[in-house]
């Protein structure tokens, strides 16, 4: 076991890798050379990576892929998806052409709106808290005029500040519980900034103007944003689903919404066919430089808001329409974070033609939805693991340090044939006897 390090974060790279190799790795050379193979030989690209985060080593590739086709409300995108699960790219480009002559992607931006709170314990009478802060209110706003000013002229802002009485669920806590509209920035900076104003003025005020104890806990943006929603569908005549994997478009329409019932009822199911929608929303999130933790916290929050964990997508038949659609709630930005500073950040944004915020969660709202569809369409059809099992195989010849020779093969034997695992480490070692 090593010994404990202080000071850690002040030594250079180097040092910090050396560290590292004395003290876990036995094969050093190696271990020294595979982090060091990761770095960009650009030294301003890597010192740009090295800055992001505190003691970075190396850099941690995934996949940039792209799936083009997708129509939405009647505009043609090529969505960048960084994401390392090998059928996830394949499934969006295939549902994105499945639905291009189908009348495409329709989506809508709901609301726009995020939640902040300066958490507080207040010892004493709530009528009192309650007339202090609406005259302190105005204070409260204005005292962030700096912070403001720039996100107001664009047309931005706080909304407003609501008192909430949480004393029932938790002995004597109360909350400032602001609203804000952040235009094309995810906002956290500036909502957090806004918030510990808040609680930096409407503590002072208190102090000179409230009889009880006030004592501020904590000042954060809250990552439930269900007053940040889009909304995305897909519809058409039953008929028209006829493709060449839907012989029976009656008989797959039927099933497909079974499917989505299925995952609106039963929570074991639905977590797993949200990890299917989050599958394409984490994919875009990540290429466009966003937040996919925050995104994740809010719609997992979202699918639950009902009190039981349900399907984030719908599924309707009106005589012989077929209607799917998503509901989601999606804090996102286009300016500000990772947006201007990362290069395949800023690739991408300029491959989506430069989206506002409200563009981008139309985009990300679809992937989620095209993931969702092939996912079902697999599910309820073929089963899950034909489509995956090709898409893996790569993984698996890679494991067996395959050659290209031996993969050109293999991948020409497993045309015709089921891919499981066995049956491709069966065929690879047939093809080396
Ligand atoms: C795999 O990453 C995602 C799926 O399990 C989603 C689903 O079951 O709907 C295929």
């Amino acid at each position: 076991m090593p010994n404990a390090i202080s000071g850690f974060s002040k030594l250079s790279k180097s040092e910090k890798i050396e560290w590292l190799l004395d003290s876990y790795f036995t094969n050093k050379e190696a271990a020294r050379m595979l982090v060091k193979q990761y770095w960009n030989s650009n030294e301003q690209l890597q010192k740009l990576h090295d800055e992001f985060i505190e003691n970075t080593i190396t850099n941690y590739y995934l996949p940039l892929g792209v799936a083009p086709n997708f129509k939405i409300n009647d505009r043609l995108y090529t969505i960048p998806m960084a994401i390392e699960e090998s059928s996830v790219v394949a499934a969006a480009s295939k549902a994105a052409k499945f639905w291009l002559n189908r009348g495409g992607f329709k989506a809508e931006v709901i609301s726009t709106t995020k939640i902040g709170q300066v958490h507080f314990i207040y010892k004493g009478d709530f009528n009192q808290l309650k007339t202090f802060f609406e005259n302190v209110k105005f204070k409260l706003i204005s005292d962030t005029a700096d912070i403001t000013k720039n996100m107001e002229r664009r047309g931005g802002g706080i909304v407003d500040i609501e008192l909430k009485n949480k004393s029932d669920d938790l002995d004597n806590y109360y909350q400032l519980h602001a609203t804000f509209e952040t235009l094309d920035a995810m906002g956290a900076n500036f909502i957090n900034s806004c918030l510990e104003q808040f609680a930096t003025t409407f503590k002072s005020e208190a102090e000179k103007n409230l009889e009880g104890d006030l004592s501020i806990v904590m000042s954060i943006l809250s990552n439930y944003v269900p007053n940040c929603l889009v909304k995305a569908e897909v519809s058409c005549k039953i008929e028209d689903l006829k493709s060449k994997d839907i012989s029976k478009p009656e008989v797959f329409a039927k099933k497909f919404k079974q499917a989505v019932n299925i995952a609106e009822v039963e929570p074991y199911r639905a977590v797993t066919h949200n990890k299917g929608i989050m599958n394409g929303i984490d994919a875009v999130v990540l290429a466009t430089g966003n937040d996919f933790r925050a995104v994740e916290a809010g719609v997992h929050a979202y699918a639950a808001r009902n009190g039981k964990y349900s399907s984030l997508t719908h599924c309707s038949i009106d005589n012989d329409t077929f209607r799917f659609w998503i509901e989601i709630p999606l804090a996102l930005g286009t300016v500000g974070g990772l947006t201007s500073l990362h290069p395949l950040v800023k690739f991408s944004l300029e491959l989506l033609e430069k989206p506002a915020a409200k563009d981008l969660m139309q985009i990300v709202a679809v992937a989620g939805l095209a993931q969702n569809f092939a996912a079902l369409k697999s599910l309820t059809t073929t089963g899950i693991q034909e489509g995956h099992m090709k898409m893996h195989l790569m993984n698996i010849l890679n494991q067996f340090e395959a050659t290209t020779k031996e993969k050109t093969q293999i991948v020409e034997h497993f045309k015709t044939n089921i891919v499981t695992h066995s049956a491709v480490v069966e065929a690879i070692e047939n093809l080396r006897k």
